[in-house]
């Protein structure tokens, strides 16, 4: 799916790359702040961010694609990210993600069959002591088991 960004959205990029392409290692912070405003990076902006940083477009490309913190397509429905990173691997984060990928009928960086969840690994959410930890849209939830994730999705299905 080709995304087409809007006036709006190029002006957005626009303004960003004007405001901070001068920094030292600008890419990163630039795709951080491009993400939490849109949702994601339009594959229809990385010339853009290219030429701004005096990049070709597949550094840039190769750097959206090797974090998998960005997306290059909006998510679906609400975003669901498992902790994978040490401490919550020690403590059970694999068996919570097979779970989870069998639950929403889909594997990691997938959405969910019916549309309702973007599943996606994320590498430390800051709550290590409470690990295995994941984030459920902008809230975060510690101590998490297979079946406290079925509580808290049957929850947010609740009406
Ligand atoms: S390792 Fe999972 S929250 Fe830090």
């Amino acid at each position: 799916m080709t995304t087409v960004s809007t006036a709006e959205t190029l002006a957005l990029v626009d303004e960003v790359l004007t405001r901070r392409a001068a920094e030292p290692g600008a890419l990163l912070p630039i795709l951080h702040e491009l993400q939490d405003a849109l949702g994601f990076i339009p594959a229809d902006v990385v010339p853009r961010i290219a030429e701004a940083l005096n990049l070709s477009r597949a550094e840039v490309h190769g750097v959206i694609t090797y974090y998998h913190h960005f997306r290059s397509q909006p998510a679906a429905g609400r975003v669901l990210q498992i902790c994978r990173a040490e401490s919550c691997k020690a403590m059970g984060a694999d068996d919570l993600i097979a779970h989870a990928e069998h639950k929403l009928g889909c594997a990691m960086h997938g959405h969910s069959i019916d549309g309702a969840y973007t599943l996606e690994p994320v590498y430390c959410l800051g709550l290590c002591a409470s690990s295995p930890a994941l984030m459920l849209g902008d809230e975060l939830h510690g101590r998490m088991t297979p079946q406290r994730l079925d509580a808290l999705l049957a929850q947010e299905a609740q009406p």
